[in-house]
């Protein structure tokens, strides 16, 4: 059931009552832009949370660390990736430090928690990673955009291929909770419809890394092969553990590409082989990407990975966004429709929001081969997200 407003300042107390107070005038053109982090910087997704961080700094600096003329002031909060704690952390972004924009977060659960109050407060919004559906669904709005993916985004396609690679019996393994019950039904939706069957579904606890009775029991059920979901350290150790109980060679593991993205070098030999589905490849040849992984490495000395992109191309938007409207975010009709319309090359390829304000955008399809990430494909073309119950799609 969703919290009031009411409950919402119980939770938060001392910072929520300050939203009772008459919020102050600012001056557009003088008071630095107030950009807020609602991102992990501790627990399984805290390397997520940091290069999403350095890149949008990054961007910044790309831009002279300024935004449609206004210098920025960055306000971080460390989310933990936990929803119970969510609805705090927001207010204290949103009604504590009045930022003027919202960016973040990584976890869909926190995103959930985050779409009720930025809808009340009517805040402007970028999501940066997480996937839940209904941010660019049934809970979309005019002022909310998201320059990641939707979950639908990258995994649906992924049915697909597997069923062309002749897998028809598969296994779901997976961190149950939104983004992973989200994933699993995109996939489902594809694949049982192209003639495959699930044989079993492993649902885990959100974060725990602790997979071994599941996999004793893969080795016997010998399916087709295995679809997954995790990230972040979490996907490190699944991958390992896989390899490690002997399953790499006997079935094939896909997954979205959060399985593989920024935890390579961790994984090792045992990621050769996954094939996964996702919306870019360090491997892209374009100008774009090169430039920005070569400047990535430069300022952080650690490897680019999608989640960098989508803190690089929110600062990027923003920039093209409020260089528009001149810095003036009250302008905020005009700053909309900017953001609306706004065009990069983003490192992914070409941006464009859809009517829904989710990007459209190529899935690849990727293999791990001799340590790199590789191109396989493209799974598919200007994938754009049904947006199933968003109002700004009639
Ligand atoms: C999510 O919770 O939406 C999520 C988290 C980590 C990822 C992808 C999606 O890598």
């Amino acid at each position: 059931m969703p919290l009031s407003r009411r409950s919402l300042l119980g939770v938060t107390g001392a910072v929520a009552a300050s939203s009772l107070l008459p919020r102050p005038a600012r001056s557009a053109s003088l008071a630095k832009i107030r950009i807020g982090l609602l991102l992990p910087y501790s627990g399984t997704y805290a390397a997520l949370g940091h290069n999403i961080t350095d890149a949008m700094k990054l961007a910044a600096h790309e831009h002279g660390d300024k935004l449609g003329g206004r210098e920025i002031e960055w306000v971080a909060v460390d989310d933990e990736s936990d929803p119970a704690k969510a609805p705090a952390n927001v207010n204290k972004l949103v009604v504590g430090e009045k930022v003027d924009i919202l960016t973040g977060p990584v976890h869909s659960g926190v995103a959930m928690a985050m779409m009720q109050i930025v809808r009340e407060e009517q805040t402007l919004t970028l999501v940066t990673n997480a996937g839940a559906q209904a941010v660019t669904g049934a809970l979309c709005a005019p002022h909310v955009f998201r320059t990641s993916f939707s979950n639908w985004q990258t995994s649906y396609p992924c049915a697909d291929v597997m069923l062309k690679a002749g897998h028809k019996k598969v296994a779901l393994v997976f961190w149950n909770y939104g983004f992973g019950q989200e994933s699993m039904a995109a996939f489902k939706e594809g694949f049982l419809k192209g003639g495959g069957a699930i044989v079993k579904e492993f649902p885990v606890p959100f974060p725990s890394t602790e997979f071994q009775a599941n996999l004793s029991e893969l080795a016997s059920l010998k399916p087709d092969a295995v679809f997954v979901f995790f990230a972040g350290a979490g996907a490190a150790k699944f991958v390992k553990d896989y390899a490690a109980a002997g399953l790499r060679e006997k079935i094939p593991l896909y997954g979205s590409g959060f399985l593989t993205e920024g935890v390579l070098a961790a994984q090792g030999p045992a990621a050769e082989g996954i094939q996964t589905t996702l919306h870019y490849a360090e491997a892209l040849p374009s100008a774009a990407n090169k430039k920005f992984r070569e400047a990535f490495k430069k300022a952080t000395t650690r490897e680019a990975d999608v989640y960098a992109v989508a803190g690089y191309d929110t600062v990027n938007l923003l920039s093209v966004a409020l260089g528009k409207v001149k810095g003036d975010t009250a302008a905020r009709k005009e700053l909309i429709a900017a953001l609306e319309t706004a065009r990069i090359e983003s490192p992914r390829g070409p941006f464009r929001f859809s009517r829904a304000h989710n990007p459209v955008q190529d899935i690849y399809l990727r293999e791990v081969k001799g340590g790199q990430q590789r191109v396989v494909s493209v799974a598919l073309k200007d994938a754009e997200d049904p947006a199933v119950g968003c109002a700004l799609v009639k």
